[in-house]
C-alpha cells in the first residue's frame, strides 16, 4: 500500500488537519478526538439519549428504522474487534442502514494483490459510509484524503469513520467513554425525589463534588503508551476545566505516557501525575479507567521485562475497590485480561458493560448526525414525549 502520496498532509499537526475533515460547521469524517468540542459532545450525548428513549417503544423503533433505509454502510475491519464492529452494526440497524463487511482481507481481492486504497475506493462506489479499523495508524486518515480528492474532482465520495487506528486513536471509543462519563456525573438515581436526591446525599459525604466532567481526577491504569483509547479519551477530557489525570503504568518507554500526549495535556492546563502503582492512588480517583497490557504490540526484546512485570500494581482487587469513592465509576474499554477480576462485576460502580452498550447509542447518534438526521430525532423525541411531560407537569403543578 502506498500512503506516501498523502505524507505532506498526514505529517501536519492535528489541529491543522481538522478543517479537512469538516463540511461547513459539521464533521464530514471522524478520525481524531481533536475534532470534537464540548458543544458537539453534549449534542451527540443528547441525540444518543433521545435515540435510546425512542428505541424503547415499538413505534419509536420503527420510526428510527425508517430514517436511513436508503443508505448502506461498509464495515472494513481488518484488525480484530468485537464491540466496535458489533455496536456499529447495531447502530446502523437501529437507523435502518444496511451493512456489509470485510474483516478478513484474505477473502477479498486484496488476497490477489489489490491495493487497500483501491478496496476503499471500490467500497465508496457501493456504499454511503465506510467504518474502518486498521493496524496502520494513518490508513483511515489517508482514506479520508482520498475521499476529499474525489469530492474535489466531482466524483463519488463518502464519510470515513475510524473504528480504531493502530496504537494512535480510537475516537468513537472516546465518544462512548465521554457519553458514559457525562451520564455518570449527572449523579441522578431513579429514587431521586423533590426531598432527597443522590447528588445531595453524595455531596454531604464529598462536599467539593460537582456535577459534570470538570473538577475531577481521572485515573488511567495499564498500557498507557500503546492504549489508543486512553489517548483519545484524555484528549476529550482535557476540554473540561480543572481536570487532573493520574497515569498508572509500568516504567517502560512504550507503556508509560508518551511525551507528546503529556505535553499536549499540560498545554491544555491538565494537571498530569504519573505513578507505577494503582494501590497508591486508588482513593483519589473520581473516575477509574482500567486497560489491559496490549501484548500484541510486544517486541521480542521486551520479553524479559514482561516476564518480570509485577501485574499486581495494575490489577484491581476487591480490597482496592473498597477504598474507592462511593461514586467512582470503574471503566474499561474491553477486552479485559486479568486487570479486573470477575468478582468486581457485581459492584454497582462497575460500569464497563453499560459503557459498551452506550457505544451503540452514541454511534447511532454519530451516524445520524453525519447524515443530518439529528435534528429530526430531537424533534421526534420532543413530539413523542411532550404529552408525557405535560402530564407530569400537570400532576406536579
Ligand atoms: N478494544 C480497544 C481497542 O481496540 C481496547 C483494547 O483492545 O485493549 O483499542
Ligand atoms: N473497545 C473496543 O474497541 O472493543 P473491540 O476491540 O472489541 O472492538
Amino acid at each position: 500500500m502506498d500512503l506516501k502520496q498523502y505524507e505532506s498532509r498526514t505529517s501536519r499537526p492535528i489541529q491543522a488537519k481538522v478543517p479537512d475533515f469538516q463540511r461547513h460547521e459539521r464533521l464530514k469524517h471522524v478520525l481524531f478526538s481533536q475534532q470534537f468540542n464540548t458543544g458537539l459532545l453534549n449534542h451527540l450525548a443528547r441525540v444518543a439519549t433521545n435515540i435510546r428513549a425512542l428505541a424503547k417503544s415499538r413505534d419509536g423503533h420503527i420510526w428510527l428504522s425508517q430514517l436511513l433505509p436508503h443508505k448502506r454502510a461498509m464495515l472494513y475491519f481488518t484488525q480484530a474487534s468485537t464491540r466496535t464492529f458489533l455496536s456499529f452494526t447495531a447502530a446502523c440497524q437501529i437507523l435502518g442502514i444496511t451493512c456489509n463487511e470485510i474483516r478478513d482481507p484474505k477473502v477479498s481481492s486484496e488476497y490477489k494483490g489489490e491495493n487497500p486504497l483501491d478496496s476503499v475506493r471500490m467500497f465508496s462506489s457501493y456504499f454511503d459510509l465506510i467504518i474502518m479499523r486498521s493496524v496502520i495508524a494513518n490508513f483511515a486518515e489517508c482514506c479520508a484524503y482520498l475521499m476529499n480528492d474525489l469530492e474535489r474532482s466531482d466524483q463519488r465520495s463518502v464519510p470515513i469513520i475510524s473504528g480504531g487506528a493502530g496504537t494512535d486513536q480510537h475516537p468513537t471509543q472516546a465518544l462512548l467513554d465521554m457519553y458514559t462519563i457525562l451520564r455518570t456525573f449527572e449523579f441522578t438515581s431513579p429514587q431521586d425525589s423533590s426531598l432527597r436526591t443522590r447528588f445531595a446525599e453524595l455531596q454531604s459525604r464529598y462536599p467539593s463534588l460537582t456535577k459534570g466532567p470538570a473538577d475531577k481526577t481521572y485515573c488511567f491504569c495499564g498500557d498507557i503508551g500503546r492504549g489508543r483509547t486512553v489517548r483519545s479519551l484524555s484528549v476529550l477530557l482535557s476540554l473540561y476545566e480543572n481536570v487532573t489525570m493520574i497515569f498508572v503504568a509500568p516504567d517502560h518507554d512504550k507503556l508509560r505516557l508518551s511525551g507528546d500526549l503529556k505535553q499536549f495535556l499540560i498545554s491544555r492546563k491538565v494537571k498530569v501525575i504519573e505513578t507505577e502503582d494503582l494501590r497508591e492512588v486508588i482513593g483519589e480517583a473520581d473516575c477509574l479507567y482500567m486497560t489491559r497490557i496490549q501484548h500484541e504490540h510486544d517486541k521480542p526484546e521486551d520479553k524479559t521485562f514482561f516476564d518480570e512485570l509485577d501485574m499486581s500494581r495494575y490489577t484491581l482487587t476487591p480490597e482496592m475497590v473498597g477504598r474507592m469513592r462511593d461514586y467512582t465509576p470503574i471503566m474499561h474499554p474491553f477486552p479485559r485480561n486479568e486487570e479486573i477480576p470477575f468478582e468486581i462485576d457485581k459492584d454497582p460502580r462497575a460500569m464497563y458493560f453499560r459503557q459498551a452498550r452506550n457505544g451503540m447509542w452514541i454511534r447511532a447518534a454519530l451516524i445520524a448526525y453525519l447524515f443530518d438526521m439529528d435534528g429530526r430525532i430531537m424533534s421526534k423525541h420532543a413530539e413523542m414525549f411532550s404529552d408525557y411531560q405535560s402530564y407530569n407537569e400537570g400532576v406536579l403543578a
